[in-house]
């Protein structure tokens, strides 16, 4: 059976995050430059967000440059703010088309100012579209979001707009980059590398992880397909017992 049919569509994952590694080793086993496997990896961008938003996924949030990658050489920098450019130019006539809206999550001023121009406009041209949600981390840190998240609830607490005693988890989350989005269920990362890296640590917390030494420039459809197969046979638990789980609900929770 084609593994797409094998897919129940009532159990997806209705927020999916994926870590795109190995854009550079799939170029370097290739005798290319670094910047190759980031052109590439673009095609597998477009192939998951339009799987994702075929398939029935509301939400899709891609590692695209962490806060730490502004320490990698200048001209692989340059390359990625440039191909960042480009690419939201290039496809976002197709993002208009296939329903999908643009969400930004990360330091968005430490942008260059033609990467924040382009994205403002991409974003505000897919505004009222009511499909997949494509969030792009950008010049992400998790633990600056949990920092600035903990140092706005503390001035508000400071000039008495919210008491100490009211702060809980949902005060905490809308405080945070992904406060519109529901926590991901899936966490996916390519090329082999097992770690979080920095990437929505508040927010994985009861995320399936799943792991695959696919380089992400070929991570296509059926890659992200095998990933969804893969959480659906998983039992959650969210600290239950199996039998409490069994009893509740014979679905998937
Ligand atoms: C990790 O591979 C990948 C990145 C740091 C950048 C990801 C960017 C893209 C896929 C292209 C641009 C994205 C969009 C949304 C337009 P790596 O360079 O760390 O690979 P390595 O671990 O093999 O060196």
């Amino acid at each position: 059976m084609d593994i797409l049919e094998s897919i129940d569509r009532s159990k997806l994952p209705k927020h999916v995050a994926i870590i795109m590694d190995g854009n550079g080793r799939w170029a370097k086993e290739r005798g290319k430059d670094r910047v190759y496997g980031h052109h590439e990896g673009v095609l597998s961008v477009r192939d998951i967000v339009n799987a994702s938003a075929e398939i029935g996924i509301q939400y899709l949030t891609l590692y695209a440059f962490s806060a730490e990658n502004w320490n990698r050489p200048k001209a692989e920098v340059d390359a990625l703010m440039e191909l960042l450019v480009n690419t939201i130019r290039k496809e976002i006539d197709e993002l208009k088309k296939n329903n999908v809206r643009l969400h930004i999550i990360g330091d968005f001023a430490s942008l260059p100012e033609i990467c924040q121009k382009e994205l403002n406009e991409g974003m505000d041209m897919t505004a009222m579209n009511t499909g997949l949600n494509l969030v792009l981390a950008l010049s992400y840190s998790s633990r600056q979001e949990i920092v600035n998240a903990s140092k706005r609830i503390a001035k508000k607490v400071a000039d008495g707009t919210l008491k100490a005693e009211d702060v809980n988890e949902t005060v905490f989350n809308e405080h945070l980059y992904t406060s519109q989005f529901p926590d991901p269920e899936l966490m996916i990362r390519t090329s082999g590398e097992y770690r979080i890296s920095n990437y929505l640590l508040y927010q994985l917390a009861y995320a399936e992880l799943y792991f695959t030494s696919v380089h992400w420039p070929d991570f296509r459809k059926n890659n992200l397909y095998e990933a969804l197969l893969n959480y659906q046979q998983r039992e959650r638990r969210f600290g239950k017992t199996s039998e409490q789980i069994q009893t509740n609900s014979p679905q998937h929770v």
